[in-house]
């Protein structure tokens, strides 16, 4: 790798003083022409619309009737392993914890037979996979023997010749001394050519806060030892955690940017449950346990990170991940958010987008071995999108996570973005959120930074994650103004 560029020192004040005009002055104008809500509670949106616990139960039948192929075969892949050592405070994820030898063959075992009955019913041998994500849990936190296994049951049922990326989301800990050496020879050996290593935090109170299984130190460790075995790395930070402070997080992403990684992604943090589970920081959110920073802080730390990395040369290719070179983003997210091409999820949680449907499968173990044990996939709740949801659906997720492409817009809904949203789309030019040419609809800096709450202005009125009356009577109340469909 090419040596890192210096990171250029900042002033700190001056830093501060312009993230807090932004959200004196923009912000609070947004609450009053009710763009946002008034409490400033987020809600993320772009991987799923309709948002996932709206979902009614669906039928495997149900779920593949009319499904055909896409005509190159190609699909992307997600596999959910759903195991840890032990909670981060923040995580809303239904994991088992602890080393679990038995509960996790038996995962395996389960895994492997769903791979051969989602197959059977897609009429196919292997499956050709496009990119690879393995996320959990921590989808490294198995035996060696166990990982071993793993993969030799995955490869001998993809197709590996025309993937593009292979992606594992890893906690630090599983990559270093001799077992975590071992594991990222045994990934590489496999394909695995890029991590997503969940860092979280610089600084070792925060860690500390969070409940995580590592110090800052085994974090920079996990990061020298997967460089030596070529990956591309990104590494993730939350933001907004109890206890952070504007000048913790200026410091975190001051030392992130001089690190030898290739992308920086970070996410707000999300207090409330994103499916069915809750995490323990909601908890500490009410209790205040800890000092707990209200959203024009967050919003602060936000702002300061984004200007930071610009001043950096980093861009955003993909909304929350950045990068010094426009070519290092997930496949993954890139193919299914801003594509929409068609992807099927393996493991507990895990969910499938088939074109113009959505299916989840259950986030209980036992329904999850009992399901597959009688030869069934393991979904639970599902939908078939309308020709209304479809263009919704085709015209959100790609502008939260990038650009809209009319084309490809086309393709999915067979109608065209302008005669379908033109009224609407309008009115976000003129609040300067997005900008239109021939082939794209893009989002200003000031959409990107609000692209969650920008997006909502197409949901349909039933899936608006918040009341009505909760945001103020404004212009851009997302229950108000033109909506063409
Ligand atoms: C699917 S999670 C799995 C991460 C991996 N198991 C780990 O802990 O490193 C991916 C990332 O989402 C982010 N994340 C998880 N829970 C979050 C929350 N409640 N709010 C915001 N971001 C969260 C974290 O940065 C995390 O690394
Ligand atoms: S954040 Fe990651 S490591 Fe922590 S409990 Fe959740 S899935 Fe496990």
């Amino acid at each position: 790798m090419a040596s890192i560029p210096e990171v250029k020192s900042i002033d700190r004040a001056e830093l501060i003083a312009a993230a807090k005009q932004f959200i004196n002055e923009d912000y609070r104008r947004l609450k009053e022409l009710g763009f946002v809500n008034r409490t400033g509670e987020f809600f993320p949106s772009g991987v799923h619309y309709p948002p996932i616990t709206m979902y009614p139960p669906i039928t495997q039948e149900e779920m593949f009737k009319g499904y055909r192929l896409p005509d190159d075969g190609l699909l992307d892949i997600y596999i959910h392993i759903p195991f840890c050592h032990q909670r981060c405070l923040f995580c809303h994820y239904p994991v088992k914890l602890g080393e679990q030898p038995l509960e996790k063959d038996l995962y395996l075992a389960a895994l492997e037979k769903e791979m051969d009955i989602y197959m059977a019913q897609l009429g196919l041998d292997r499956i050709k996979a496009r990119s690879i994500l393995a996320g959990g849990g921590t989808p490294t936190y198995l035996t060696i023997p166990q990982l071993k296994r793993y993969f030799e049951f995955f490869t001998k049922r993809v197709d590996l010749s025309r993937i593009t990326q292979y992606n594992y989301d890893v906690d630090p800990n599983t990559l270093i001394g001799p077992e975590g050496e071992e594991r990222l020879r045994i990934m590489r050996d496999y394909g695995v050519d890029r991590l997503t290593i969940g860092v979280q935090a610089l600084n070792d109170r925060t860690l500390a806060n969070m409940n995580r299984h590592h110090s800052v130190k085994e974090a920079l460790d996990s990061i020298d030892a997967s460089r030596k075995y070529g990956y591309q790395l990104n590494i993730e930070f939350i933001f907004g955690y109890p206890g952070q402070t504007i000048d913790s997080w200026i410091d975190d992403i001051q030392m992130a940017m001089a690190l030898d990684v290739d992308e920086i992604q970070m996410y707000r943090l999300k207090v409330d449950a994103y499916g069915d589970y809750q995490g323990p920081v909601k908890n500490i959110v009410e209790k205040q346990t800890l000092r707990v920073p209200d959203d024009e802080e967050t919003l602060i730390m936000k702002k300061v990170a984004i200007d930071m990395l610009t001043a950096n040369n980093f861009t955003e290719n993909i909304r929350r991940v950045w990068s010094r070179t426009r070519k290092q983003f997930s496949h993954y997210a890139w193919n299914q958010c801003c594509m929409l091409y068609d992807e099927i999820g393996l493991g507990l949680t895990a969910f499938s987008s088939l074109r113009d449907r959505y299916v989840l499968n259950t986030q209980y173990f036992n329904e999850y071995y009992a399901m597959i044990e009688t030869g069934k996939l393991p979904i639970n709740r599902g939908l078939v999108r309308s020709p209304e949801e479809q263009k919704r659906w085709s015209l959100i997720l790609p502008l939260k996570n990038s650009y809209v492409q009319k084309k490809i817009y086309r393709e999915r809904t067979g109608g065209s973005v302008g005669n379908d949203f033109g009224a609407k789309l309008e009115r976000l030019k003129e609040y300067g959120f997005i900008v239109e040419d021939e082939h794209r609809i893009s989002s200003t800096r000031l959409g990107t930074f609000f692209a969650d709450e920008m997006v909502q202005q197409f949901y349909s009125h039933d899936y608006i994650p918040v009341p009505r009356g909760e945001f103020a009577e404004g212009p851009l109340n997302p229950y108000n103004g033109p909506d063409t469909l």
